[in-house]
């Protein structure tokens, strides 16, 4: 591999500066728990990182792992859930949980993950990545933001989302797998920002064609409504 590659430049870039979060490992060692993956990411899905950290704290220490869960009654799991929103998140992580006891523990492929109540396919690829080192494509809002930006992808959304797909599976390194994944999403939130992209920082700046046009804040173009 080469050191100039988008994933060398990006995972070295991690190894500096990755966010400390409760639901990660630092970088380099074994991965969490595929439940703690899980229920954060379904917790991160319209929610901020900031917002998410106390439920998240609360959830674990109830329910320390699936099988906590899936033992406990809704209406608790419901309750601790208030003032996340987006209620049926709450009803399917029971489900979830359920369905993932029963079985005897997560899948640990995509496509067994997207299977199970509330988990589509971003969640799914996060998890595969994340808790199982799996080589799955994960676009969320922000690495949609930094890879139309490092391609100057000129399509506009959401047209665009197909070309982004292919070209973030195209730069995606076959090990490490999941901080690959949460270095795009750190480089997205912190660096790659949608109103003021800070170049100067970036990791990636010297290969970026967003960054040579000029104006990088312009990509994603979105189809006008
Ligand atoms: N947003 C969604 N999943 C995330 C993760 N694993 N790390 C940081 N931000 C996220």
């Amino acid at each position: 591999r080469s050191e100039t590659d988008v994933a060398s430049l990006l995972l070295a870039w991690y190894d500096r500066h990755a966010r400390a979060l409760p639901w990660r490992a630092p970088p380099g060692e074994p991965p969490p728990a595929p439940y703690r993956v899980w229920l954060s990411e379904v917790m991160l899905q319209q929610t901020t990182v900031a917002a998410v950290k106390p439920y998240f704290a609360e959830f674990t220490r109830r329910w320390p792992t699936v099988e906590a869960l899936a033992d406990a009654p809704e209406e608790e799991v419901m309750a601790a859930w208030a003032g996340l929103g987006y209620y049926s998140r709450a009803r399917n992580l029971v489900k979830c949980a359920r369905a993932v006891a029963e079985r005897g523990g997560f899948p640990d492929t995509e496509a067994g993950l997207r299977a199970l109540p509330g988990i589509g396919d971003y969640t799914a690829a996060a998890i595969a990545a994340i808790a199982f080192g799996r080589r799955a494509v994960v676009v969320d809002a922000n690495v949609e933001r930094v890879v139309a930006r490092l391609f100057a992808v000129e399509e506009a959304l959401p047209g665009a989302r197909k070309a982004i797909r292919a070209a973030t599976g195209a730069i995606a390194p076959a090990a490490r797998a999941g901080d690959f994944a949460q270095a795009m999403m750190d480089l997205g939130a912190g660096v790659c920002t949608a109103r003021e992209p800070r170049c100067p920082l970036c990791p990636l700046a010297a290969l970026c064609a967003g960054r040579r046009t000029g104006d990088p804040a312009r990509f994603p173009r979105k189809a006008p409504k």
